[in-house]
């Protein structure tokens, strides 16, 4: 099967020019002017935007957490995915306190296999290295394209790891080439805030932001930084929410030491006051790290523009308000910890980023696709449109209106953190690998054609000659 996009203007992280791309198969073949061309299928993309499938690193599906399970299981979560221009995504496989990695990623691919509509990966989160071997095991992780290991610094008494677990873990991948990723927040402050708010009775969502300072994410940022550069190894920081956490990256990265930092759509749109909205709606906004005051969004516009911070992710976490966010109404401790967001990044980064002239679309394109894979081991087979890359491509049109709304979405979550903004600019066509999964606002192919991916180590690339599996 051929495709030939004809005539729209081609988008990366380089480049943006009016062109056609041709697809052979599962691969693009040529890019530029291809007239001369014909193809099995025909797509005019004229005053159309044709990107690469956005990448997302951060994403949480079917996933128990907080005392539940996330909403969105891998068949929804990719619905969500593709009709916001996402074709790629890395999720975390979470071990259990004393599981095997094996066993953990024998749970995460038993929740994908015959469910994926898009192509995906894992990170591994490191919870409990104690037992005898575990560090030999995690070594081991990257020969099956795990390669990047997370840790989270938070939340105590469940995911949390102490220094130690960090360091080693560290250690380890300054020896195997994977890339640490964290969630940088001091846990046991944290716990001891929460715990002071409720004793004097304070239960109500908003102390979700007050039990969390932004010096709590500064400070743990900061230590995951010294430690990352004691062991050797390459360090990203996951949802960068304020300016106390974007310093020390920025520090660091000016040093010239192998940092980076992410932020995710949210941060950038609420603030900590959605959090006091009446009859208990403050909880749809109780995510980690929480929502800042405001002139927090410009220092991460500011941020992703200076490449402080170098990749926009979702942290798509959802859970239903109604169920599963109500179970926290008298303790806002209780409250699962999370947000949706897989369907929305790339509308509301193209609208008030490039729309609004805070990014170039090439920056937009950059921080949504390139960049994710790069990190991730991922690029060029995905991330960018190029002859050999997999043919993950979204034809967008940046005129037409659309406003975001729950009613309309592909998320089971029956809420939206962003209901009633009107953006300009939606998804027309969404190519994965080569086959149009989505095209007049359908999906147009079956659970199971998404694949798992190997994926590279850190600082190398993914070509196809070298990425043999397709489970
Ligand atoms: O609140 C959040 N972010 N939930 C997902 C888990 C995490 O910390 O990323
Ligand atoms: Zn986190
Ligand atoms: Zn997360």
């Amino acid at each position: 099967m051929s495709v030939l996009i004809k005539g729209g203007r081609v988008v990366t992280a380089s480049d943006s020019f009016v062109g056609d791309v041709l697809v052979e198969g599962e691969r693009i073949a040529a890019v530029g002017d291809v007239s001369g061309a014909s193809a099995d299928t025909v797509l005019d993309a004229s005053g159309k935007l044709v990107l690469p499938g956005a990448v997302d690193p951060h994403t949480h599906l079917d996933m128990p957490f907080g005392g539940t399970t996330t909403i969105d299981d891998v068949t929804s979560g990719h619905e969500a995915a593709v009709f916001g221009g996402t074709t790629c995504h890395v999720d975390f496989c979470i071990q259990g306190k004393g599981q095997s990695f094996a066993d953990a990623l024998g749970d995460w691919h038993g929740k994908r296999e015959g469910k994926a509509l898009i192509d995906m990966g894992y990170h591994i989160a490191v919870t409990d290295l104690s037992t005898h071997g575990r560090l030999e095991e995690l070594a081991s992780l990257p020969e099956q394209g795990i390669t990047s290991y997370k840790l989270f610094m938070a939340y105590k008494g469940a995911l949390q790891v102490d220094d130690e677990t960090l360091f080693r873990t560290m250690q380890v991948a300054a020896d195997t080439g994977a890339l640490v990723m964290v969630h940088a927040e001091n846990g046991d402050a944290i716990d001891v805030l929460v715990k002071e708010a409720l004793a004097a009775g304070n239960t109500a969502p908003v102390w979700h932001a007050r039990t969390r300072p932004p010096e709590t994410e500064g400070e743990a940022t900061n230590r995951a930084i010294q430690l990352a550069r004691v062991a050797g190894c390459p360090l990203y920081v996951v949802h960068v929410s304020c300016q106390e956490a974007i310093e020390p990256i920025a520090l660091a990265r000016g040093k010239g030491w192998d940092v980076w930092g992410e932020t995710c759509t949210q941060y950038f749109f609420i603030d900590e006051t959605f959090l006091e909205r009446p009859d208990f709606e403050g909880a749809k906004f109780v995510y980690t790290p929480p929502p800042r005051a405001k002139p927090n969004q410009e220092a991460l516009w500011r941020a992703v523009r200076r490449d402080e911070l170098s990749a926009i992710s979702t942290d798509h976490c959802a859970f239903l308000w109604d169920g599963q966010k109500t179970m926290g109404r008298n303790d806002f401790s209780k409250i699962p910890n999370g947000g949706p967001g897989l369907e929305n990044r790339l509308h509301l980064i193209h609208h008030f980023g490039v729309g609004e002239g805070r990014i170039t679309l090439t920056r937009m394109v950059e921080l949504l696709c390139t960049n994710p894979a790069k990190l991730f081991g991922l690029y060029p087979r995905k991330g960018t449109i190029a002859p050999g890359s997999d043919a993950d491509l979204v034809i967008f049109d940046p005129a037409k209106p659309k406003t975001i709304r729950a009613a309309d979405q592909h998320s089971k979550t029956d809420y939206n953190l962003y209901e009633g903004t009107n953006v300009k600019g939606d998804v027309e066509t969404v190519l994965v690998r080569g086959t149009v999964v989505v095209r007049d606002g359908e999906l147009r192919v079956e659970p199971g054609y998404g694949q798992f991916v190997e994926r590279a180590r850190f600082g190398e690339e993914l070509h196809r000659e070298t990425a043999p599996s397709a489970r």
